[in-house]
């Protein structure tokens, strides 16, 4: 798709669809509706038909209404699209992406073109140009590797937005090309998540850690094979691997930012179980068949590092991956088996399928053990997590209130829905074990999302923490405004946005 960003009159702009927007009225009428300069524009040239047209429609601006005009020769553009955006305060960035993500997911068939007039004085016209790539980049995903028809028919072949700010072409293609990488960054989370689980392996998300630090000289990367992880005691990580004759992979990507000064370091670290059965305790079947996804904080952090060298955060990145699928075999870890994690805890593994939180144990206490000074943890954890947030809305734990903030305002730019929940300290001894010095499941059936981010909290030491538990929006199981069904890229764009930031 070519991406153009234009300061010209929208009736010489050619397309099959123009989109317009307008507000709902504050107070009074409610049958009226409040013009965009875009759509009184093009109403003038288009001499009353447009506001004929919304009269007739009954159109209200309401947030997600939505009609539709075809045009004459007054216009270039085919077709107009009238969005209604909702009460003008009430606009949120997200609002905006996800009603043109909606729109193109529902016409993408039917056109090749589109022009989106940005709406003047909501947002940051930028910002707003940003959301409109990411809301058509991530609407026409597609994974049609294995089907007949290779190409998806998500397809759409040139984007034109519209302002009337003046802008210059460097700024142009700035807002262009960042915002195709946190789409592009997105869409390869989304690729390695929805690729099966015999491709998707360890070695092979090692391999692509590998072309990624290729690719740039401030990305390095070492990758721990099972030898070296045994003798630097990655137990935790090697019980969980030891049923399958899939190598496990530790991944280690480093990113540093030239001229760096200070002394923040953040970690990005994700659960990387390329196929989780639930080992010994095998899960289900019907809880089974979607468990390719249980490596999407792993293609989260992978999906970051594919264009973090093009984003250029100003601090330190550390991405850490522990990558294993979770099996089953004669020489599987059991119930009752003890496992020493890296930092020196013992575990006793009491259900095999609460596996995460064995393989982060190790994970965390290495990022620590490499001077992170922030972590995050991305990890597809607990069933629970869906139970009580649901499939759209990720579990936020965090043990450092301005930097819980910092994630949680990327995420209000992103849209990506996050929630805290509490480190209940009265909770812990959920996770006592009579044996060892933490227990991998709880004694109770309660709170199985908080136990498992106190369980977490044992490996990662006095540094500044967030926990997302991705097991809702990590996968969806239904079509949405901003993808197909599958997974979803959840996280990246956050993180993208926070690496941006000025401070974490
Ligand atoms: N990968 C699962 C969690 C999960 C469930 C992710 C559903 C996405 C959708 C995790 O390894 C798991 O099996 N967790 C157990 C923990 C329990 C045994 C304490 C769970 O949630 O049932
Ligand atoms: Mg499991
Ligand atoms: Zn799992």
């Amino acid at each position: 798709m070519t991406t153009q960003i234009l300061n010209k009159p929208l009736e010489e702009i050619s397309s099959d669809a123009l989109i317009v927007f307008a507000f709902q009225k504050e107070k009074g009428n409610k049958s009226e509706y409040v013009p965009t300069r875009a759509f009184t524009h093009i109403n003038n040239v288009l001499h009353d038909q447009l506001k004929k047209a919304a009269s007739f429609e009954k159109f209200t601006g309401e947030k997600g209404s939505l009609f539709s005009l075809f045009t004459n020769d007054d216009i270039l553009a085919s077709k107009i699209i009238c969005i209604g955006l909702g009460k003008k305060e009430d606009v949120t960035v997200d609002d905006f992406r996800q009603n043109i993500g909606k729109y193109v997911s529902l016409s993408h068939k039917k056109i090749d073109s589109l022009t989106i007039s940005i709406p003047e004085n909501i947002q940051d016209s930028e910002v707003l140009m940003h959301a409109a790539i990411e809301g058509v980049e991530l609407a026409t995903y597609g994974f049609a590797k294995y089907k007949e028809k290779k190409v998806t028919d998500r397809q759409f072949q040139s984007l034109i937005l519209v302002t009337e700010d003046k802008i210059t072409e460097k700024k142009v293609n700035d807002i262009i090309e960042n915002a195709q990488y946190y789409s592009h960054a997105t869409q390869l989370a989304r690729d390695l998540v929805n690729e099966q689980p015999s491709v998707a392996t360890p070695t092979f998300l090692a391999e692509l850690a590998k072309d990624i630090a290729q690719s740039s000289d401030q990305v390095s990367v070492k990758i721990f094979d099972k030898p070296q992880l045994e003798k630097m005691g990655m137990h935790a990580f090697l019980g969980i691997a030891r049923a399958s004759d899939t190598p496990p992979k530790f991944i280690f990507l480093e990113y540093t930012p030239k001229n760096y000064k200070g002394k923040e370091k953040i970690a990005l670290v994700g659960k990387g179980i390329t196929f989780d059965s639930g080992g010994v305790n095998v899960k289900p079947g019907d809880h089974m068949s979607d468990m390719k996804m249980d490596m999407a904080g792993a293609a989260l952090v992978l999906g970051v590092f594919s264009v973090i060298a093009k984003i250029k955060p100003s601090i330190p990145v550390m991405g850490v991956i522990a990558a294993t699928p979770n099996l089953i075999s004669s020489s599987a870890i059991v119930p009752g088996d003890v496992v020493k994690a890296y930092n020196g805890k013992t575990i006793e593994v009491l259900n095999t399928d609460a596996e995460g939180r064995v393989t982060l144990a190790d994970s965390l206490s290495y990022a620590v053990e490499q001077g992170a000074t922030h972590i995050i943890d991305f990890a597809t954890l607990t069933g629970a997590c869906i139970v009580a947030l649901g499939e759209d809305i990720a579990g936020l734990f965090v043990n450092d209130k301005e930097f819980g903030d910092s994630i949680k305002k990327s995420a209000d730019i992103t849209g990506e829905k996050m929630w805290e929940l509490p480190l209940e300290k009265s909770y812990k001894k959920m996770n006592d074990s009579d044996v060892a010095d933490i227990a991998n499941i709880p004694n109770t059936r309660w709170a199985g999302t908080i136990s498992a981010a106190l369980f977490l909290e044992e490996f990662i030491g006095k540094t500044k923490w967030a926990h997302l538990d991705i097991a809702g929006p990590a996968f969806a199981s239904r079509n949405s405004a901003l993808g197909p069904k599958g997974g979803t890229g959840y996280g990246v764009r956050t993180v993208l946005q926070l690496l941006e930031g000025e401070k974490i």
